[in-house]
């Protein structure tokens, strides 16, 4: 069995006498340690999916299988001990804490794992050695999302969820977190999920998802994925 195994998952929601899937029979599969892009337009599910396979959302039909536990059927407490311990997340707009420096940030949500690797030293493998006393405000766009990139890998998640982690950053900064990203897959072989909507991203994954209208339109493998260097958008 694959360490993700999504099969027909779908989620809907009632607004009114209309019904909306926001994801209609999602099925995939993915190998631990991959990097997986999800590639679609605005509205086709993405970030529905990221959610439930982060357990921040649930489904209403279907099987979520990660590393061979069915989370679709987790209870309350359970996803609370899933999100804690396995999952990091990355979100476009950071949702950093303001009044927290860096360092803070990546310590607050280091304290709820028991295993948590050092703030100042996840820091530094960022980039960010010289900004752990500095306050959000203080930093640019693209060091406050390393800043949460730090506080989602300092967990030692299994999974890493990105959801458009470079929406806000200008070109250059986009392609260091995404180096970033990536290496968080080749050198610590964790799971990283990217959605994003720019399909001049999807080349650097080992796996392209594309959805379209609440649906997986086609899964891709990519054998030699390009490196960041040499994508442009
Ligand atoms: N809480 C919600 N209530 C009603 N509709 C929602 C809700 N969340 C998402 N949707 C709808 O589900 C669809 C997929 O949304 P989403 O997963 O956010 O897409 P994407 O991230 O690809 O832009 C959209 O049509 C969206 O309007
Ligand atoms: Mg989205």
């Amino acid at each position: 069995m694959s360490y993700i195994e999504v099969n027909g998952e779908t989620k809907r929601y009632q607004t009114g006498q209309t019904i909306i899937y926001a994801n209609r029979d999602v099925s995939f599969s993915a190998r631990q340690g991959e990097l997986i892009v999800i590639l679609g337009a605005s509205g086709a599910g993405k970030s529905t999916l990221l959610n439930i396979l982060g357990g921040m959302d649930t489904c209403d039909e279907g099987q979520v299988i990660i590393d061979g536990n069915d989370i679709a059927q987790f209870d309350a407490k359970q996803l609370t001990t899933y999100r804690r311990f396995d999952v990091g997340f990355v979100f476009q707009f950071y949702n950093l804490v303001s009044n927290l420096t860096a360092r803070e940030n990546v310590e607050l949500s280091a304290q709820i794992v028991g295993n948590a690797a050092d703030a100042t030293q996840t820091l530094a493998d960022v980039g960010l050695a010289d900004r752990v006393d500095n306050f959000p405000a203080q930093l640019s766009g693209g060091e406050q999302q390393r800043v949460a990139i730090a506080r989602a890998v300092a967990k030692n998640p299994k999974i890493l969820l990105c959801d458009e982690p470079t929406g806000a950053l200008d070109y250059n900064t986009g392609k260091q977190v995404l180096q970033i990203l990536q290496d968080q897959s080749r050198k610590r072989g964790a799971t990283v999920i990217i959605v994003t909507h720019n399909a001049a991203i999807a080349p650097i994954a080992d796996r392209v998802i594309r959805m379209r209208d609440a649906q997986v339109q086609s899964v891709e493998l990519n054998p030699t994925p390009t490196d960041i260097k040499d994508i442009e958008w």
